[in-house]
């Protein structure tokens, strides 16, 4: 089973030692969420007005790209769009410091992708069975292959009620890989080819793509695994931050409303283990390269 490691940080910019940071990259690659317990994203005043108006649009998530600014998933106009933009602007460059002081011995290979709002409560949220993510599940992006890129998501609850966020975190990725390698289905010939012609992948889905998205669906779509499938029940109070790569840990979103999430790639040959990358684990267990 996965392990909840908590780290005394309280401060988006931490000085640790090498030691220290070490045992953060190393519980991190190993599938453990790293708990910062006492890490609060502090709201400013004007950003409190966020949690009482309805923003969303028709996604679950509002997101933001930092590279270019852009802002997607929201209807809110003028004055709200901007601090809204602002406050997850403030996300991206306090997720940027903190891993860069957290997670340093990468040595600039981490590199900052999407940030997102998510403000809608996960309890009675109607959605499809492949969007629930309140079902086991690993996460693969199906427009964004990831190909030889590992996807590392910093969380924090900034839950102005109060409510901790409950997660579960299943069994190690090489168990679940395990459970469904032999119903896995290798890609039609020319699939991926096709797929980026349309436009529905932004780059060539690699095969390693395709089956982690097979993994995420067999694990959303079987019942019976999430009624059996060994997890632990963790709850993070409003104030923390967590991090986890999040391909790896096979985690539920069960409760909890008003998250920001950032995520980061890293590129699996930056790890301090490789052989401990999900796409490493597949192709072991496949016995060729994937990606
Ligand atoms: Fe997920």
């Amino acid at each position: 089973m996965s392990h909840v490691v908590n780290f005394a940080v309280s401060d988006w910019a931490p000085r640790l030692d090498a030691e220290t940071q070490a045992s953060i990259i190393d519980a991190l690659e190993s599938g453990d969420v790293v708990f910062l317990p006492q890490l609060e994203f502090v709201l400013e005043e004007k950003e409190r007005t966020l949690f009482q108006s309805a923003l969303l649009g028709r996604s679950k998530n509002i997101s933001f790209l930092p590279a270019k600014g852009e802002l997607k998933g929201t209807d809110s106009i003028g004055s709200e769009r901007h601090v809204l933009q602002a406050m997850m602007a403030r996300f991206a460059r306090a997720t940027a410091d903190l891993t860069s002081h957290l997670l340093g011995l990468y040595a600039g290979e981490l590199k900052q992708a999407r940030t997102s709002f998510r403000p809608v409560e996960i309890v009675g949220r109607q959605t499809s069975w492949r969007k629930d993510d309140s079902r086991l599940h690993v996460d693969n992006f199906p427009s964004s292959p990831c190909g030889t890129q590992r996807i590392l998501r910093v969380f924090s609850n900034v839950d102005p009620g109060n409510h901790p966020r409950h997660w579960r975190v299943g069994e190690p990725f090489e168990s679940v890989a395990r459970h469904y390698l032999k119903t896995l289905k290798a890609p039609l010939p020319g699939s991926s080819r096709v797929l980026q012609t349309l436009g529905i992948t932004k780059t060539r889905r690699s095969e390693y793509d395709h089956y982690m998205l097979q993994l995420h669906d067999r694990m959303k779509a079987d019942t019976a695994y999430q009624q059996r499938a060994g997890y632990t029940d963790v709850s993070f109070p409003s104030g923390s931050s967590w991090m986890v790569f999040t391909d790896h840990v096979s985690h539920a979103a069960m409760a909890g409303q008003f998250a920001l999430e950032q995520t980061f790639m890293l590129p699996v040959d930056a790890m301090h283990t490789p052989s401990q990358a999900p796409l490493r684990i597949l192709e072991g267990l496949m016995q060729r390269r994937l990606a």
